[in-house]
Formats: structure tokens, C-alpha cells, sequence
């Protein structure tokens, strides 16, 4: 049986194991201490109860499953003899270089290095190990056993074999790769979800609105399946602050971190995991009152993914149907941000824009050029045939 490893058996880290497993690997699972492992195969045995509850896994399967599973707390000994490696360790680039330098050397020259990382440099990480085109990104979603998307991600160093494997790999695993073109802070997914991340959180720091009322309407208008300060407390909020540390460091003001976020991080307060966050989650997910939805436009949180969808393109990140997919399959949204930019109107979308950043003079609302440009152009979506898609 060919032989996996995840390093890092956290929320991310045991829900990959889980998959790897399912996919036919004998898998190991490190982390530092026997608890955190225990804990992570309590939580493999529950998932696993779940898909048998719901028809998806055959009791025995999810039998065998957990038989394919080990765990140990010695790193070199487990990745030895791997083909596959993946890093699911806190979000902090010092610790992944310091998991890379041991796996580079503890490793076979061939075997695959993946690093889970939501928003650090892949080629940076990659420098730790002696042969750079070994290491690649591929960034799962919460929850990963129930998330379709996987962003693969190239370094600088990333040969096109390594990029395929990890491609194959997710396919594998039940997933949909896509292909980040550019090893860009956020890739594609956590770009356009911190960008409304940003946005919801200036609208509460400015008074205009509070968390219930923007998770109302992010929920039962936007139709998204969670609200944006719920999402953050399932992710929980130390991933969060991380993630928002290094996009803030990459794109500046456009990027601010939300001071709430950082405050509650600061007090403990890490969301579900530990029972506060946003929201009290002692008493189970939040009750997000219906009556509260019309008290925010939803619009703002449109007009900003749909400009950062833009800022994708203009980079050459990935095209609009790869950023619609991720989105879609990645965070559960109807739309992609391009399909709706389209929908509503990319002149609209832009008046908005410059509206809010008439008024608010906030980084954010700065219309991308991109978008400038098509509007220029007479390309405003659907109802001109051409937008970031050409209609027939
Ligand atoms: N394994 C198996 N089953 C699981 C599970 C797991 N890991 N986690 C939850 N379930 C179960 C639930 O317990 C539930 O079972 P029940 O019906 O018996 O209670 C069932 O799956 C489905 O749950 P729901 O009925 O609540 O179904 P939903 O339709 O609400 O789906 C969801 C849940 C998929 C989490 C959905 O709410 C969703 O898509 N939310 C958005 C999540 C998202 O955006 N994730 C991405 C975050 S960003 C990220 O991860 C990037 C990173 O870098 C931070």
C-alpha cells in the first residue's frame, strides 16, 4: 500500500488524513504530543460515523479506513518511506520552513512535499528544501471532508510533474483541482473572501451596522451558507487573524486588518473551538435572526469581490471560470464573483465602487483598473454579451 503523511493533526491536518485514507493510502498523522493525535482520530471516527449515517461511506469501508490510519509523534520515522507529505501546521512561515528543512531531508528525493498552506509563499517555503520543484501548494477548505476544492498552487521553483501529481492527487481525494497560476498571497479563494471579510468588518467598526445584522443579510440576501463573522468562527479566528496578517502585509490598507479580529484573538477567543469568538457558540451555532436582513445592503459586498475578482485577472492569477469554480466549490456561494459582476452589471458595479470610495476613501472600494477598462470598453456584463465572459 503506497504511504501518506500529513503533519499537523488539527482541524485541517486529521480531515486531510481522513481523505488520504479514504483514498486508499496506509496514512500517518504527526503532531507533537499523543492528545492532539488522539483528539484528531476521535474526530476521524466521528466524520467517518457521519458519511455512514448519510449513505456515502459503507460501514466497513469506513472500517478499513480507520485501520489505514496511524498516528506517531516521530516525524522522520513516519515520512521515511512516503510518497506523499502534506503540511498542515499553523499558519506561521518560520514553522513551515523548519517542517520543510526536516521533511527535505527525511524524505525520499522523489516523494511529494504539500504544504496546506491558506496564504504564505509557496516558493518561500519551498526554499527550504534542496530540491525545490518538489514542493507545491494544495490548499483545502474547511471542512475538508465535506469541501469540494482544492487550489493547487505553484512555487517559482515547482516543476510541471510535481504540479500534475498534486492535480491527480486531489482528483484522488474525491476533489476538484484548480490550478493557481500565480503564487500570490490568498491564491484565489482567500483573496475574495477577505475582501468581504474587510468590508463587513469597516461597516461594523464605522457603527453601520452590527454582526447579526451583517450576517442576516450576507445570509438570507447574499444567500450565502454561512454569515461572514459565522464563517470566521467556524475557521476559527486565530486561522483568520493569520491569514489577514499576511494579506494585510501583501496588499496593504486594501487588506486591513479587522481590530475585533485581532482583539478577541488577543483574549482567546478563537471562535467554535473554544466556545466565544463573535458569536457564543456554548450554546451551538449562532441564531442569526431573519428579521435583521434588509438592515445591510448586501451590494457592498458584491461590488468589493467582484472588483477583487478583478484585481485576479488584472494579475493573471487565474481565468473567470476558475475563479467562479473555486469560489463555488470552495466556500458554497451560488455565484462566482465574476458571473455575478456580470449579472449585475459591471457599470453598476463600478459606480458603486467609486461611490463608496468617494465617501469612505478607503483602499477596498478603489476600483481595480481592470474593471475601469471593460467599462471603457462597453463591456458591462450579460446585458451587453461581453463582461469577463462573452456571451453568445
Ligand atoms: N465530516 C462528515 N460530516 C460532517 C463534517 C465532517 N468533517 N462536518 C460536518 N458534517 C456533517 C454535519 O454534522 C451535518 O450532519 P447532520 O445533518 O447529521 O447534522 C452534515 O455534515 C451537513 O451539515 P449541514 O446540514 O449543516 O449542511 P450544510 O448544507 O449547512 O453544510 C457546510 C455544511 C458544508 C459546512 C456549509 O455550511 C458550508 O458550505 N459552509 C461554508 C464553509 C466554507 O466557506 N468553508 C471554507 C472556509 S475558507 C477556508 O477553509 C480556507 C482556509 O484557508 C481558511
Amino acid at each position: 500500500m503506497e504511504k501518506a503523511v500529513v503533519v499537523g493533526a488539527g482541524a485541517m491536518g486529521h480531515g486531510i488524513a481522513q481523505l488520504l485514507a479514504m483514498a486508499g493510502f496506509e496514512t500517518w498523522l504527526v503532531d507533537v504530543k499523543e492528545e492532539i493525535l488522539d483528539k484528531a482520530l476521535n474526530q476521524v471516527r466521528w466524520s467517518l460515523g457521519k458519511l455512514v449515517e448519510k449513505g456515502r461511506v459503507r460501514e466497513e469501508e469506513a472500517k478499513k479506513v480507520l485501520e489505514r490510519m496511524k498516528t506517531t509523534v516521530n516525524l522522520e520515522d513516519a515520512v521515511r518511506d512516503a510518497k506523499v507529505v502534506v503540511e498542515a501546521v499553523p499558519e506561521n512561515l518560520e514553522l513551515k520552513k523548519q517542517v520543510f528543512g526536516r521533511l527535505g531531508k527525511a524524505t525520499q528525493p522523489n516523494t511529494l512535499l504539500a504544504t496546506n498552506t491558506s496564504s504564505l509563499s509557496i516558493t518561500e517555503i519551498s526554499k527550504a528544501v534542496e530540491k525545490p520543484e518538489r514542493v507545491v501548494g494544495m490548499h483545502f477548505f474547511n471542512p475538508p471532508v465535506l469541501m469540494p476544492l482544492v487550489e493547487v498552487v505553484k512555487g517559482e521553483y515547482t516543476s510541471d510533474e510535481v504540479a500534475g501529481f498534486a492535480m491527480d492527487l486531489a482528483r484522488r481525494m474525491g476533489k476538484t483541482p484548480i490550478l493557481v497560476r500565480k503564487d500570490v498571497r490568498g491564491f484565489i479563494v482567500n483573496r475574495i473572501l477577505i475582501s468581504m471579510f474587510t468590508e463587513v468588518c469597516l461597516a461594523v467598526c464605522r457603527g453601520e451596522a452590527t454582526i447579526e445584522v451583517v450576517d442576516a443579510a450576507v445570509k438570507y440576501k447574499a444567500g450565502l451558507p454561512m454569515g461572514a463573522f459565522e464563517l470566521a468562527d467556524y475557521i476559527g479566528l486565530d486561522v483568520a487573524y493569520n491569514i489577514s496578517k499576511v494579506m494585510e502585509e501583501a496588499y496593504g490598507e486594501r487588506a486591513k486588518v479587522c481590530p475585533e479580529l485581532e482583539k478577541l484573538v488577543k483574549e482567546g477567543k478563537l471562535g467554535q473551538k473554544t466556545g466565544k469568538g463573535f458569536y457564543d457558540w456554548s450554546v451551538g451555532y449562532p441564531r442569526i435572526p431573519f428579521k435583521l436582513a434588509d438592515k445591510y445592503d448586501v451590494w457592498r459586498i458584491y461590488v468589493v469581490s467582484v472588483n477583487e475578482a478583478s484585481w485576479l485577472l488584472k494579475e493573471d492569477v487565474a481565468t473567470p471560470q476558475d475563479i467562479d469554480t473555486a469560489i463555488k466549490l470552495g466556500t458554497s456561494w451560488v455565484q462566482g464573483p465574476c458571473e455575478l459582476g456580470d449579472e449585475l452589471g459591471l457599470d453598476l458595479v463600478l459606480s458603486r465602487l467609486r461611490e463608496l470610495h468617494m465617501k469612505y476613501k478607503e483602499e477596498i472600494y478603489k476600483p481595480c483598473p481592470l474593471l475601469e477598462e471593460y467599462v471603457g470598453r462597453g463591456w458591462l456584463g450579460r446585458k451587453t454579451k461581453r463582461g469577463f465572459y462573452i456571451y453568445e
